[in-house]
């Protein structure tokens, strides 16, 4: 499915305006008639699977790829002439190892005609006491969190930042997520890409939910969820004869690993004929939860996320 993409007129106002675009790498089909529009001001999230095409649409956006085909507009003009108003952390982008965090941070301020203020920066990233310890001396997530401070040495207006995530633990995880709801309070809009349904669900206003080069669903991860008529789903261990993907209310369901996995919009029926097929203590093994993202996402591509992760 591809969704109609957003309306022309005031395509400028967008941070970033994309219409039916299209990228090939010889016979591999990246991106496939891609639209989305980001109003200023918003954190939007790029969700899917590996090879899904989401690093190929941001680099196009961020002038570092051109197009075969279609309409991108940054911050209203094009990706080339949006540059210097724009920060970028690639999803692999090397740190100059030997420099400490602020002459790294002075000489990438340099590059685009600013003078950073290297120690408010850091203090940003939570990298205040590192100033002078050099990028090679630092951990994973302190040499990300580096990464996203040299991103904002050109104040930029858009920040993209390609799995900013990606790699950490929780709380890695959880200080980027902070580090860039305060971006979003300082009114930059972010841009940013995730394998993570958590992820996109905690800190994205939109999410574009993308498949093999394409808009599969678009909306506020709320709007989204909703959009599937509320099913619930149920994990309940039993072996696959017990056939629970035919009991009443029940919409799908799926055996995998010792488990039946159910969808449903009536809990409490598909629970009294959980306890009705196998008995009562057969109950203390169920998990319930609301539907998530990854039930979209399942919905929409006929497949799991899960599946293609790393
Ligand atoms: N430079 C390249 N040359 C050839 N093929 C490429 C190149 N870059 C990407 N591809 C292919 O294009 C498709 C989309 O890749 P892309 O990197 O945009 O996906 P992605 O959604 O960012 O994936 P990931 O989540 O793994 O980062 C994949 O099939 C990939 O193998
Ligand atoms: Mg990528």
């Amino acid at each position: 499915m591809t969704t109609a993409g957003p309306p022309a007129a005031d395509r400028g106002a967008f941070a970033v305006w994309v219409r039916q675009l299209r990228k090939s790498y010889g016979s591999v089909e990246a991106v496939r008639g891609l639209s989305l529009a980001i109003p200023r001001g918003q954190i939007a999230a790029l969700l899917g699977p590996n090879g899904a095409g989401k690093t190929t649409t941001l680099e196009i956006i961020e002038g570092l790829r051109t197009a075969d085909s279609g309409e991108v507009l940054t911050l209203g003009v094009a990706p080339v002439a949006a540059r210097r108003r724009v920060g970028v952390q690639l999803q692999e982008s090397a740190l100059y190892e030997d420099l400490t965090c602020a002459e790294a941070l002075r000489l990438f301020g340099r590059l685009y005609g600013y003078q950073a203020d290297a120690t408010a920066l850091l203090e940003l990233v939570e990298l205040g006491e590192m100033a002078g310890r050099r990028a090679s001396d630092l951990s994973g997530g302190q040499k990300r969190r580096l990464q996203i401070a040299l991103t904002l040495c050109n104040d930029p207006e858009l920040v993209i930042l390609d799995e900013p995530t990606t790699g950490l633990d929780p709380i890695g995880r959880r200080q980027t997520w902070e580090m860039i709801k305060s971006l979003h309070r300082q009114g930059r809009t972010v841009l940013l890409t995730t394998h993570y349904i958590e992820e996109a669900d905690q800190l994205a206003e939109q999410v574009w939910i993308i498949d093999r080069g394409q808009v599969v669903a678009e909306g506020s991860p709320k709007e989204l969820v909703a959009g599937l008529g509320a099913a619930a789903h149920v994990s309940v261990a039993a072996p696959e004869s017990a056939e629970l993907g035919r009991l009443p209310g029940v919409l799908t369901g799926e055996h995998r690993e010792g488990r039946w996995e159910l969808q449903t919009r009536e809990v409490g029926s598909v629970l009294s004929g959980l306890a009705q097929a196998l008995g009562e203590g057969a109950l203390r093994d169920v998990s319930v939860r609301p539907p998530t993202l990854e039930d979209v996402f399942l919905e929409r591509a006929g497949r799991p996320l899960a599946r293609d992760r790393e």
